[in-house]
């Protein structure tokens, strides 16, 4: 098996190698940055935000059974949108929708085998139900339901066995949550609530969710592509 994963810096994507590494899987990180010194991870760098740095991604013939994880994400401007000072919108699409569905197809046509494929979205319950101040973020997230949606049709339909999920991974202490924290509450209205979780240590732990990640993947029971933790 190889787990291709995006977004190895830091979060979950980090906690997720650390944990395949553990169980020596072979790993292929894509992203800006490999804080990793281990020969068991080839990485490819690349700057999501930028359509010409993606195009250049090559990737070899895969002939193992393949788990792509698009785990790289941003939140964007927090703030209600007739306040937002940039129109980071495209941006934060490029990141959270156009790389991950680049990067399916990319690697489903790397695949040799086309029943060996999962691919795992890491959306967000976001996506799923509006919360104000985070549009681009809801937005981009719901596209990527979508789009996982849309590409397992698809797969069915071709009669291949690659198998899609767009997972909600609950609410996880990373940076992300930090800089929902520090968002100015008069910008936010459920800055109390996204306070109060940290607060009262009710956020996920990375190395809890990349664990809970990695038995969602073994178990792989769920027959809808839309699921959360
Ligand atoms: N934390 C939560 O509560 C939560 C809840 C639901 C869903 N999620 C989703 O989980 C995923 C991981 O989030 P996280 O909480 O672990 O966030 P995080 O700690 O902020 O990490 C985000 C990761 O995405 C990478 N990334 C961001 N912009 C990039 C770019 N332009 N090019 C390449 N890589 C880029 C970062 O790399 P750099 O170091 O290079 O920036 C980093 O590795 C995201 O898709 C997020 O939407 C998180």
């Amino acid at each position: 098996m190889i787990y291709i994963i995006t977004g190895i810096s830091r979060g979950i994507g980090k906690a997720l190698v650390e944990h395949y590494l553990k169980t020596n899987q072979k790993i292929i990180g894509i992203g800006r940055f490999n804080p990793f010194n281990d020969n068991k991870i080839s990485f490819i760098q690349c700057d999501f935000s930028s359509l010409e740095e993606l195009k250049k991604i090559k990737l070899p013939l895969l002939k193992e059974e393949v788990t792509l994880i698009n785990n790289a994400g941003i939140i964007g401007e927090i703030s209600p949108l007739i306040k937002k000072e940039t129109f980071d919108d495209p941006f934060v699409f490029q990141v959270n929708v156009f790389t991950p569905v680049f990067l399916m197809k990319k690697v489903r046509l790397s695949v040799e085998n086309s029943n060996q494929l999962t691919v795992l979205n890491i959306s967000s319950g976001a996506g799923r139900r509006p919360i104000a101040s985070w549009s681009s973020y809801c937005a981009s997230k719901a596209a990527l339901d979508s789009y996982s949606e849309v590409f397992q049709e698809e797969e069915k339909e071709l009669g291949h066995k690659t198998k899609v999920y767009a997972l909600a991974p609950g609410v996880i202490d990373t940076d992300m949550q930090k800089k929902i924290r520090e968002t100015k509450e008069e910008l936010f209205s459920s800055w109390n609530f996204f306070n109060e979780l940290k607060s009262n240590n009710k956020l996920k732990s990375v190395k809890q969710c990349a664990k809970e990640i990695a038995e969602f993947l073994e178990s792989e029971k769920d027959e809808n592509v839309l699921c959360r933790l």
